[in-house]
């Protein structure tokens, strides 16, 4: 048996989230609960998807288009046995089968494989966690060998079992057969006149049966979300976990309790981040960056040696070796900065493709340009990208000077060792190593009289 199908609980209304969005479809680190499960699922070979949605399903089927896995729908909300049950039609012979939860995001790849190598034809396997508070949960109930015999709810317990904290996580793996065999087994005579899946576990019991308790690595795995705070407080812990990988593999982080990566951040050694900085999307540092406080970088690679000082944000944009970058910098997509740049504060770049050693320093925007290397833009500077229409490009060759306060009206061309004296309208090519002046001549009025106050 190597075929697993994984079934995906994802019925439930959330009503304490109090949102109009399906609760499966709440973000944590930028990604849906859901998506996290169905990545961890990713980690199994040849397993097969099936997500029970019920609530907000059209939604939620909406929002999966792309993605390889089957969507059933549970109209009516009978229980979590009745949700499998509604699974079960796709369900591959000879497989194993394992049960998720669409609002318990952080369940790992490595615990289903190791809920899925405990099942074979005499056994089925269930994942357990001991709590300090069990409150709310299932209880396990062990015979005086130790081995798993039911599950009790917590609206069915007896006081003394109600002592247990050892509770069921809800997850559970066994043949497919099994499953289909017991599940219509299930009855609805409890306290919440639901069809608990649950019960599987007595049923297994009963038919001579063994059920191999398996424990995730830690118990953020099974945790789930039934509320906003929930959501964050687990945000909180998945942060800290990623931020824990981050410094192990070679990065200091001023505070790992404020930083946030949402999505996939591959760095190499000797980094150093700041508080306060998001890293979105796919973002890749070299090694000896050092990334400055309150940062936002989105989509963006930054090579060896970089320095981006606080408060600048990054977006889809290359960053040279040993560039620098901020304080207050904001670089827009299809910024390529070559290596020994520097980018200072209220500097706005966009599409602009800027030459080793280049230097924009202050208060400038440069979009849709093409800078050789060793250019050097003043402060002040702008390129009149945009003539209310289209937009055009400038280009500056190797080793130019733009003068501070200079307007450069796209498309134009500033040839190598071109000068242009400060405040100047440019708008015609500057031929290879002239001085450009494109500004009115100063004129001084001598015996000029400043105005006086109107009595
Ligand atoms: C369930 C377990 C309990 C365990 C706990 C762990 C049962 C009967 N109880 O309780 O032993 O300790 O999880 O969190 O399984 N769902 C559907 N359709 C339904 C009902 C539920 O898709 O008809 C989904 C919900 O969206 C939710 C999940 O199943 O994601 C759990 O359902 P819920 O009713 O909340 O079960 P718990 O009371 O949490
Ligand atoms: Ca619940």
């Amino acid at each position: 048996m190597t075929k697993t199908d994984i079934v995906i609980l994802a019925a439930g209304k959330g009503t304490r989230m109090r949102s109009q969005l399906p609760k499966v479809l709440h973000r944590l680190a930028d990604k849906p609960l859901l998506s996290h499960v169905l990545d961890a699922a990713d980690g199994i070979a040849d397993a097969h998807k099936i997500v029970v949605t019920g609530h907000g399903a059209e939604t939620v089927r909406a929002a999966y288009q792309d993605r390889s896995c089957t969507f059933v729908e549970q109209r009516d909300r009978l229980g979590t046995g009745h949700a499998v049950h509604c699974a079960l039609t796709e369900l591959r012979e000879q497989a194993k089968v394992v049960i998720l939860y669409g609002d318990v995001p952080l369940i790992s790849s490595d615990t289903i494989a190791k809920m899925l190598a405990a099942v074979d034809h005499s056994h089925i396997s269930l994942l357990t966690i001991e709590l300090e508070n069990p409150t709310g949960y299932g209880r396990i109930i062990r015979d005086a060998d130790g081995h798993i015999e039911a599950i009790v709810e917590q609206k069915d317990a007896t006081a003394e079992q109600l002592q247990i904290g050892e509770v069921n996580t809800g997850v559970m793996a066994m043949t497919t057969e099994l499953l289909a065999t017991w599940l219509p087994q299930i009855g609805n005579q409890n306290a919440q006149a639901e069809y608990y899946l649950t019960d599987l576990i007595a049923i297994a019991r009963n038919a001579g049966y063994s059920v191999t308790g398996v424990n995730p690595s830690s118990a953020s795995e099974v945790e789930g979300v039934n509320s906003r705070q929930q959501l964050a407080a687990l945000e909180r812990v998945y942060q800290r976990q990623l931020a824990e990988q981050l410094m192990a593999s070679g990065t200091s982080l001023a505070d790992p309790n404020r930083f946030d990566q949402r999505g996939t951040l591959t760095a190499g050694t000797d980094n150093f981040i700041d508080v306060n900085s998001v890293f979105e999307g796919n973002v890749s540092l070299g090694s000896n960056v050092s990334i400055g406080a309150n940062c936002y970088i989105r989509n963006s690679t930054l090579a060896d040696g970089v320095e981006i000082k606080a408060n600048t944000v990054i977006d889809q944009s290359t960053i040279g070796a040993n560039a620098v970058i901020g304080p207050f910098a904001r670089i827009r997509p299809g910024t390529q900065l070559g290596s020994n740049t520097k980018v200072g504060n209220f500097v706005e770049t966009k599409k602009a493709i800027v030459g080793n050693g280049s230097k924009i320093n202050h208060l400038s925007y440069v979009g849709d340009a093409e800078l050789g290397e060793m250019v050097n833009i003043g402060a002040g500077t702008i390129t009149c990208n945009y003539d209310g229409v289209n937009k055009h490009k400038t280009e500056i060759g190797d080793n130019s000077f733009v003068g501070s306060n200079s307007t450069l009206v796209a498309p134009v061309v500033i040839e190598q060792d071109g000068f242009v004296a400060a405040g100047s309208t440019i708008n015609s090519t500057v031929a290879a190593g002239n001085l450009a002046v494109g500004r009115a001549k100063q004129r001084n009025i001598a015996g000029w009289k400043r105005p006086t106050k109107n009595k």
